[in-house]
């Protein structure tokens, strides 16, 4: 199989259309192979991991500071990102400034406190805190990495309709259970306040094509829209192939589209659970209709501008770990050669035949 350091390139491809982009790791970074892979295929770049709040805030310091509200940062984590995506000249998608996961309990403890159960900070003492957190990051990259954020997932992962409440808020957040749901309108308020000419806020949210959690995300959005405060919505897409459904992913786009609202696939996987040849075609064949159809949408006037693949190689997927089986969902394999999967989605603006077209050998 062709090595995907010497196939034509994906973000080259999609230019006209809109961007394309991988979530890596520092490792990836540090791999030269693999940064030359970004390099060549991709025209957005996100933090797989490290500028969500675990990597960005440090703990000792901010107890040094003194401070009841202002949390000190560490932005050592998220600088080789940064500085990678502004010497390739790739825009970055920063994720996530607010979420239930990957934020420390003590960023929510009354004196900063690591225990476990230690108790909660009051509201308005919590809004302090979200307010100086937000601002700091987003004044942080707009100073050092001027014009290179074009995307801030603002919050994610807030609703969560399989708890019970009727407005399908995601309860088991600490942020919730401080604030109840205006810990959004908040978040968002604070990142209008900080955003840099050219960006745009986003709300970022998985299964968003199902329709329970498509109507409570379109409430939510719609009440941030009420106040102008949100300029896209996130659809994760860490989809299955035999749950796969793209004429509901593609209505969902247009549903949230509907509410003028620029619409990105964040965190594009797709889970096939063997490498066999037959299956790999399959997962192309998934791949090919699923751009086809975002294609579609972009001449049907729909703002998606952004696709996003989740990890960059087979051998670095999340999926592997979580799902503690065999997984090989994107489009390079572990050997950073080109699967399938790659020429579909290279090939899908052509109106081909689909197996045809993948060199397999
Ligand atoms: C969610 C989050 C991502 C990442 C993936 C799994 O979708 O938004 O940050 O943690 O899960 O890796």
């Amino acid at each position: 199989m062709q090595s995907a350091l010497l196939a034509p390139s994906l973000a080259a491809a999609y230019a006209p259309y809109f961007r394309i982009g991988a979530a890596v790791s520092r490792r990836n970074l540090s791999d030269p192979d693999a940064a030359m892979l970004i390099a060549r295929h991709f025209s957005s770049l996100t933090a797989e991991n490290d500028m969500k709040p675990e990597h960005l805030l440090h703990r000792e310091k901010t107890l040094m500071q003194g401070s009841d509200t202002m949390p000190a940062l560490d932005f050592s984590p998220a600088i080789p990102f940064l500085d990678f995506a502004r010497e390739h000249g790739i825009a970055m998608r920063f994720h996530t400034l607010v979420w239930h996961n990957q934020t420390p309990r003590w960023f929510f403890a009354r004196d900063w406190s690591d225990r476990e159960d230690a108790p909660l900070l009051a509201p308005d003492q919590m809004l302090q805190r979200l307010t100086n957190y937000i601002a700091a990051v987003m004044h942080y990259v707009n100073t050092n990495y001027p014009g290179l954020v074009y995307a801030w997932d603002v919050v994610n992962e807030a609703i969560d309709p399989g708890q019970g409440h009727c407005d399908a808020f995601r309860t088991k957040s600490l942020w919730y259970q401080i604030f109840g749901p205006d810990y959004l309108t908040e978040a968002f308020r604070a990142a209008r306040a900080c955003q840099a000419e050219g960006q745009q806020l986003f709300y970022n949210d998985y299964d968003t094509a199902r329709p329970e959690k498509k109507k409570a995300v379109l409430r939510l959005l719609q009440r941030l829209q009420a106040e102008h405060l949100v300029d896209g919505m996130g659809m994760q897409g860490h989809l299955q192939m035999h749950a796969l459904d793209i004429p509901s992913c593609a209505q969902a786009a247009q549903a949230y589209a509907s509410l003028g609202l620029h619409v990105q696939i964040t965190e594009l996987d797709l889970h096939c659970t063997t490498a066999d040849p037959d299956a790999l075609i399959r997962q192309a064949d998934a791949y090919r209709e699923l751009f086809r159809t975002c294609l579609q949408l972009r001449r049907e006037g729909c703002p998606l501008d952004a696709i996003t693949f989740w990890c960059l190689t087979d051998g670095d997927t999340w999926l592997r770990a979580f799902r503690k089986e065999g997984s090989y969902p994107l489009l390079f394999a572990e050997d950073k050669t080109c699967k399938p999967a790659f020429y579909a989605v290279l090939h899908a603006m052509e109106d081909t035949a689909a197996q045809s077209q993948y060199p397999m050998a």
